[in-house]
Parts: C-alpha cells; structure tokens; sequence
C-alpha cells in the first residue's frame, strides 16, 4: 500500500499559488499511490478550501483530509464559526471536492485502518523548565508574543476540554473498525507525540511549543497495539520519530515560496511517500527539515 502524504500548504487566496497547488498534484500523481493523505492547514477561508481541495485531489488514489487550526478560523463576513466548520462545513468542502473527510469516518482499505482527527493541544508538550505560568498558556500570549488561535477560534472549549473531545473521538474510532483491520495509520493535525516537537530553547518558538499536540493522544495510539504510523501537520519542521514501534513523522509545506518560482523542486520535497508492505513501514521519498528555510513567506493571516 502506497501513501503520499504532505499538510500545512497555507495556500493564498488570491490565486497566486494555482502553480504550487499543480505541482503538489503533480508530484503525488507521479508516485502513484493507493492513498492521498492531507493533514490540514490548506487555508482559514472555506471557499479556498474546497476549490484547493478539487485542484489537489487524485483521480486514482483515495484521498483522505484532515483540518488544521487555521481550516477552522471563524469567518467573521461569513458569520461562520469554527465548531460549525469542524463539524459540517468542512466536510461538506471535502465532499464537493472528491476528499473522505476522516474525523467523520474511518477508512478502511483491505487490512489497514485510517483513523484521523485534527487533535489538539493541551499544553503538555510545554517546557516547564521555562516556568511560565499556566495563565499565559491559556491567555496564549507570552511576553508580547501571541498563539494565533486566540482571535481566531470561537469555540468554547478550553484548550484541554478540545483535546479530550478529540482523544475520545479517537478512542472510539479506534475501538469501532472492523474486525479485518490489523494495522492503522493515524492522521492528524496537531502532534500526538512530544518527540516529534523541535525545541529552540529560544523563545516565543519554546512557548509555543506547548500549543503542538497532546501526550495523551500519543497514549492512546500506543495502549491500542495496532497502530503502525502516525502522520502529522502543524510543527513547520519536518520531523520523524519511532515511538515504540510507531514511526511519527510531519510533513508540512509551510508559508514559504520560492524566489525563483521553482514550485516543482518545492513540490518534490513537500510529497512524502510511504510503503506499507504487511505492517513494515518504509519512508520511500522523505525531506525532513525547514524546506521553506531562506524563502520570503507569503502572508498566511
Ligand atoms: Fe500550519
Ligand atoms: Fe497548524
């Protein structure tokens, strides 16, 4: 079973990345994969979304999505908020666009599970060496550096009640596939193992840091027993980790574009594949790093 897998493309609603989108297809395309794996952050407007989402998708994989922070950003001219476009909007997008919206459903492909939710953070990848109260992880906002999620989601969830909501979600997606599945692939947004977060010791980037991803999630992958790789979105530094069997790795793109407009060797570094053959897990094509380091960013928020 073949996987290609990439997240966080930021895209800019302007039109300006239709080349970069094409080269994403394009890439994924030429591996020919089995399944199509986007771990969110494609872009806050829904309408962006969803056109990104037709653009990208393959004609002879399935491809699986799901949301990042950003894909749930309230949208003020719209009236449209982000627990509306977690649980509908977004997969309705999905639907137009040919995309299986995974926090809805599992997928199931012969005897390997797809299991995915958008995760979130609890504040438990958070260094405490740094003795940063409690209240600034809540307020998100540390010495004049602010988590954007904090004027742009507008549920009312706290932080960890958002993260038990998912875990449990998890839990039971995990507990409800059928008998015919031996292995699972976990896709998220945020990150379910502390190993795969890059720390600077420099600051904001290490206050941040706490808003990555949840211990507790990585738990529950590693209590279930059949769980053989986890792919993640969120961090923009490409990471790989093994967990006790489970190979963790992230796969963003990032805000960066290059000067030259070489989207093709971008494109190549972003699409990861994977192999999965009879539960062994092989990273086939894998960047790992900043692979937007020294690129202008392009305005995300
Ligand atoms: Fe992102
Ligand atoms: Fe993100």
């Amino acid at each position: 079973m073949k996987i290609a897998a990439v997240s966080d493309i930021h895209v800019q609603p302007n039109g300006a990345d239709a080349p970069l989108i094409e080269a994403i297809r394009k890439q994924a395309e030429a591996m020919t994969p089995d399944i199509f794996v986007i771990a969110g952050d494609v872009s806050n407007r829904i309408d962006t979304l969803r056109a990104s989402l037709a653009e990208l998708k393959l004609e002879h994989a399935a491809n699986l999505y799901v949301p990042g922070n950003h894909d749930i950003w309230f949208e003020e001219d719209k009236g449209i908020g982000s627990l509306e476009k977690y649980s509908r909007l977004i997969g309705e997008a999905c639907h137009d666009a040919g995309f299986h919206y995974l926090p809805d459903e599992p997928y199931v492909r012969e005897r390997l599970g797809f299991v995915g939710s958008m995760g979130w953070a609890d504040y438990s990848f958070a260094r405490p060496e740094l003795k940063i109260p409690e209240e600034n992880y809540r307020r998100k906002e540390y010495r004049g550096a602010t988590w954007f999620d904090v004027f742009n989601v507008d549920w009312d969830f706290t932080d960890e009640e958002a993260t038990d909501l998912f875990n449990r979600k998890l839990e039971y997606d995990l507990s409800t596939l059928p008998k015919q599945v031996r292995h699972i692939v976990y896709v998220s947004h945020h990150l379910p193992f502390r190993e795969l977060t890059v720390y600077k010791n420099r600051l904001p980037w290490d206050f941040f840091s706490a808003y990555m991803g949840s211990v507790k999630t990585g738990q529950i992958l590693l209590r279930d027993g059949r769980v053989i790789l986890s792919i993640s979105g969120h961090s923009h530094i490409r990471n790989v980790v093994t967990v006790n069997g489970i190979t963790a790795i992230t796969v963003p793109l990032g805000y960066g574009r290059p000067r030259n407009h070489d989207y093709e060797a971008l494109a190549q570094k972003a699409v990861a594949e994977i192999e999965i053959t009879e539960g062994v897990v092989d990273l086939r094509q894998f960047v790992t790093g900043d692979i937007c380091e020294g690129m202008p960013y392009v305005v995300a928020r």
